[in-house]
């Protein structure tokens, strides 16, 4: 190995990472790393009205941000925004999925029996994990179809790998995550270039907006059973950190995991690694 060639995998300069739902908490932690490391860090969400701090935060490091109002279920909103970043910056190097989540109307509970779970609510979450990871990777896939490299990472999670209760749309829509991820991997080695490689991070349980409701009672702002319960099954005891997820990230993007595509990496304390005994 050429050793020089090491201290480039945490060295991003001058290379395009689109990250849509980047507004978010871990695709923001993502976004504020990738600067960092140099990369023109590009958030698409659709609500960009919290991101002041995440703004500030983005002006720290050495390379740039860009935060663009944009709806991953638009194919067309995508391709418009897709040209922008083109024209400006000249090439899509990576492409990191991070716009998903659950919603308390697709979930099991005291109000909902899984009989009355409104299809609208079920079809937006199927559609927001899974449709939203395709649409954004046949639009940003394919301008790295046209260079011959790319790599693209989809955020999967633990409900993929054995359902979780309760979220029955979310838990369906990550395990075709991940089966998106293999799919996607193969199709760009096959088709375009060996040096498009396609993975997936699949995050244990860190407490962010979209699960709040699961993991915290409202009321008296301690741990839920549920939230008690993932806790005792993660042999590191505490809920992920968003900056937990960097570590893997950046490996995935770099020349360092050159061989690696269609993998699903975990970073989940231990979770999916303890049998409860
Ligand atoms: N938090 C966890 O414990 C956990 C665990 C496993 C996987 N994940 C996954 O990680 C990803 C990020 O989740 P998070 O915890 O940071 O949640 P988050 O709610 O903080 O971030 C999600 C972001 O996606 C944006 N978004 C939603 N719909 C969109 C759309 N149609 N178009 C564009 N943007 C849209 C939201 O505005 C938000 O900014 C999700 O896919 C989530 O399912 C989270």
């Amino acid at each position: 190995m050429d050793l020089e060639k090491l201290s480039e995998n945490s060295n991003f300069s001058g290379r395009t990472i689109v990250i849509p739902g980047g507004a978010g908490i871990l695709g923001g932690e993502m976004a504020c790393a990738l600067v960092h490391c140099g990369a023109n860090a590009i958030i698409l969400d659709r609500d960009l009205s919290r991101s002041e701090a995440l703004k500030e935060r983005l002006k720290s490091g050495p390379g740039t941000s860009r935060l663009i109002h944009a709806d991953v279920l638009l194919k067309e909103s995508l391709v418009k925004t897709a040209e922008a970043i083109v024209a400006e910056f000249g090439e899509v190097y990576g492409l990191i999925n991070a716009a998903g989540g659950n919603e308390p109307k697709a979930t099991t509970g005291q109000e909902r029996s899984f009989f009355d779970l409104p299809a609208e609510a079920l079809k937006h979450v199927v559609e927001l994990n899974l449709l939203g990871s395709i649409l954004s990777s046949q639009v940003f896939g394919r301008i790295m179809a046209d260079r011959g490299e790319g790599v693209i990472i989809n955020i999967s999670s633990m409900s993929a790998y054995r359902p979780l209760t309760r979220t029955v749309a979310y838990s369906a829509s990550k395990a075709a995550v991940t089966n998106f991820t293999q799919w996607l991997a193969v199709h760009m080695a096959h088709e375009y270039s060996p040096n498009i490689r396609v993975n997936a991070i699949a995050p244990g349980f860190f407490h962010t907006a979209q699960n709040h409701f699961l993991l915290y009672d409202e009321k008296t702002g301690s741990l839920t059973p549920r939230g008690s319960t993932i806790i005792e099954h993660t042999p590191m005891k505490r809920f992920g950190k968003p900056e937990d997820l960097i570590g893997a990230l950046l490996w995935l993007l770099s020349p360092g995991a050159q061989f690696v595509t269609g993998a699903v990496i975990a970073v989940d304390g231990g979770f999916s690694a303890f049998s409860g005994v």
